[in-house]
């Protein structure tokens, strides 16, 4: 578990230039535990990413039963069991930061013999499960929250699941992914119909271990009865991580970042359009697949962004990246404004209150709207801020120091280690002037 008393401080003066490979990509590794436990045969995975959001998941798959190896240098072999091999967990499967674990945990557990209760942080705690624990019902799970639908998650074993159609009402992963590992115990067909594209690793790794999924338009579905055969999989850097690097390439002087193994499914590559259009100079180079997932390599420079109008169907496919895109928006010239965001509310943080907070106490004019951000540029200043624990907000105002006239603090850094823990030492390869306070 983390501890609150990490602090960044982030200076002035730095750039970045260099090439570097970031850790695998995270939503594909907890996807590998997941379908590799529930497989016949044995998943091999290169490339996971070891950190917190991703061994909570192992954790997890490890307390039902199932012999999980590694991590040992992204390595790990998964022993599956089968879709109906998984043992009662003996205590609550406790998720701690990952919301991707629970919400996917939901729809997968709906479907045991056993009961489970499902865990997590104070941040985990406070995040919306209803649009999980919902469709779920609808479907004949039995599942108690708490009284305003949060974790923990009682889920009780045994019962029967019906397949069901379910439109949407919001665009994400996690309740399409939770809908379609429960469709794998339902009786019949489960699909869902998406509002707008989300990521699709798990349609994609769903076929890559043998399980027929359908597409027609915006509907997904699976049927039960099938297996899955375990598959090997080689997870590629984590697109999220190196939007970091991509932003802090495009705002820093003298900047000159190539980025090696990025995952660039299309359903991820929004930072790339938004960064586009903002006029940033980026290229894709050496596009290739690998494992059923496109991979590339990308190179940033420096370069003088503008304001833009960000466009709503971009929102899903980058919704991960906008506390850094808020701070590209903050060097550019003009305004930016973001609406059809309001997803970002109910993220590890309030990541439009939290960015909008410390972006004016940073000197910019960063204006909260209910479903997005309006940012006027301005000289970014030093000063301390505060990330909520949340990763990407550490993340994020630490890049912002690469145009700040003073130096940034930014303090409760320690979920930096859910997705990215080598990030201050490859940003400090790559140029960054950053160190870390950890106070204990
Ligand atoms: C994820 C989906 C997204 C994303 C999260 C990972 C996934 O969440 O923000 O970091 O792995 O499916 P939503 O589905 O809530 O948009």
């Amino acid at each position: 578990m983390n501890n609150n008393n990490v602090n960044f401080r982030a200076f002035p003066g730095g750039t970045l230039r260099g090439e570097a490979r970031v850790p695998g990509d995270k939503s594909i590794s907890h996807r590998s535990i997941m379908l590799g436990s529930i497989a016949e045969g044995v998943t091999h995975v290169k490339g996971f990413l070891e950190a917190e959001d991703c061994l909570a998941t192992m954790n997890a798959f490890r307390a039902m039963g199932v012999e999980i190896e590694g991590p040992v240098n992204g390595e790990v072999v998964v022993h599956g069991v089968g879709l109906h091999g998984l043992q009662a967990p003996q205590e609550p499967l406790y998720l701690g930061n990952s919301g991707t674990s629970m919400r996917l945990l939901s729809g997968l557990l709906s479907g045991q013999s056993f009961d489970a209760v499902l865990t997590g942080d104070a941040s985990l705690t406070r995040r919306p499960m209803k649009r999980v624990t919902e469709p779920l019902r609808q479907m004949g799970a039995v599942i108690k929250t708490s009284p305003t639908g949060t974790a923990p998650l009682k889920i009780r074993g045994g019962g029967t699941l019906e397949g069901i159609h379910y439109d949407m009402p919001v665009a994400s992963a996690q309740v399409k992914s939770c809908l379609l590992l429960a469709g794998l115990y339902a009786d019949g067909e489960t699909s869902v119909t998406e509002p707008a594209s989300t990521r699709d690793h798990t349609e994609r790794m769903l076929a890559g271990f043998g399980y027929p999924v359908t597409r027609d338009g915006q509907r997904i579905g699976v049927r039960s009865g099938g297996t899955l055969h375990a598959a090997d999989i080689d997870v590629p850097s984590d697109i999220s991580s190196a939007a970091f690097f991509m932003v802090g390439a495009a705002i820093a002087e003298n900047a000159d970042v190539t980025l090696r193994h990025v995952g660039v499914n299309p359903t991820r590559t929004g930072v790339i359009d938004i960064l586009k259009l903002m006029g940033a100079d980026i290229e894709v180079l050496n596009p290739r697949t690998v494992g059923g997932e496109p991979v590339a390599d990308i190179r940033i420079r420096s370069s003088r962004l503008k304001g833009i109008q960000i466009p709503e169907k971009l929102v899903p496919l980058a919704i991960d990246e906008f506390p850094v895109l808020f701070v590209a928006a903050a060097c550019a010239s003009g305004e930016t404004r973001l609406s059809g965001a309001e997803e970002l509310r109910v993220k590890e943080s309030d990541r439009i209150q939290v960015m909008a907070d410390g972006l004016q106490t940073l000197g910019v004019h960063a204006i909260a709207t209910p479903d997005g951000m309006v940012i006027q540029p301005r000289q970014i200043k030093g000063g301390a801020v505060d990330s909520h624990g949340d990763h990407r907000i550490a993340m994020a105002f630490a890049i912002a120091a690469l145009r700040a006239s003073g130096p940034i603090y930014i303090s409760d850094c320690a979920n930096v280690n859910t997705s990215f823990p080598s990030f201050v030492s490859l940003a400090k390869g790559l140029g960054l002037n950053i160190n870390v306070r950890a106070e204990g």
